[in-house]
C-alpha cells in the first residue's frame, strides 16, 4: 500500500507540468548539474531556497540546517561546500537567514532545549560579542531581527575563512558569498551588504 498517495499526486503533476513546458526538461537534466549558485540557508519550511528566489532543478546547490550556521567542524555542511567550490565550480554562495527564525530565538531563551542547545551555542556567542549593537533596538523582536542579521553576516565570515574558499581565492577561483536575509511577513530578500569575493574584502568585513 502506498502511503501518503497527495504527495505522490502532487508529485505527478508537478512533473508533467514542467514536462508540458519543456518536454526535453528532465532528459537533459539527468545528463549533470551545473548550478551557478549555493544556498546555505535555514531548515525553515516557509523558506524554500528554489522558490524563492525563482530557480528551476539544477539550478541551485542547496545546504540547509538550523538558522543557517556554518560551523568548521560540520562534515556535512564542509563536503558540501567543497564539492559546490571545487566540482561544481558555483561562482557565488548565498547564505540566506530569515526574520523570526526559530533557532535564533531559542539560542536566546533561558530554558533548555536539549541536544540542539549545543548546535545553537554560537549563536549566544555571536549575542554577546555584538551586545552593544544590539543594545540600539528598543524591543525583544527588533534585537532578535538584528540577531538574525548579524548570524548571517558571522556564517559569511566562516564561510569566507573555511580552507576550501581560502584555497579557492588563492588559485583565483572567482567565488563570491553573499549575506542575505529573508522576510516571511513579505517573501522580500534583503542584501546585507555583506559581500565578499577576496581575503581583502574579508578582512574589512571581520573589522567591522
Ligand atoms: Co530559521
Amino acid at each position: 500500500m502506498k502511503k501518503l498517495p497527495i504527495l505522490f499526486e502532487n508529485n505527478r503533476k508537478w512533473a508533467s507540468q514542467i514536462s508540458q513546458n519543456n518536454p526535453s526538461f528532465f532528459s537533459r537534466l539527468v545528463q549533470q548539474q551545473n548550478p551557478e549558485f549555493l544556498w546555505i540557508g535555514c531548515s525553515d519550511s516557509r523558506v524554500p531556497a528554489n522558490e524563492i528566489i525563482g530557480l528551476l532543478p539544477g539550478e541551485l546547490f542547496v545546504h540547509r540546517n538550523v538558522a543557517n550556521l556554518v560551523s568548521h567542524t560540520d562534515m556535512n555542511c564542509l563536503s558540501v561546500l567543497q564539492y559546490a567550490v571545487e566540482i561544481l565550480k558555483v561562482r557565488h554562495i548565498i547564505v540566506c537567514g530569515h526574520y523570526g527564525c526559530g533557532g535564533v530565538k531559542a539560542a536566546l531563551e533561558d530554558q533548555p532545549h536539549g541536544l540542539i542547545d549545543n548546535w545553537l551555542r554560537c549563536i549566544r556567542d555571536i549575542h554577546q560579542r555584538r551586545s552593544s549593537d544590539l543594545a540600539r533596538f528598543s524591543t525583544a523582536e527588533e534585537r532578535i531581527n538584528r540577531l538574525c542579521e548579524l548570524n548571517v553576516i558571522e556564517q559569511v565570515k566562516n564561510v569566507g575563512n573555511t580552507t576550501i574558499i581560502q584555497e579557492a581565492w588563492q588559485r583565483d577561483q572567482m567565488v563570491t558569498i553573499h549575506g542575505w536575509i529573508y522576510a516571511i511577513s513579505d517573501g522580500l530578500l534583503k542584501d546585507l551588504d555583506a559581500c565578499v569575493s577576496s581575503t581583502s574584502d574579508l578582512a574589512s568585513l571581520e573589522s567591522l
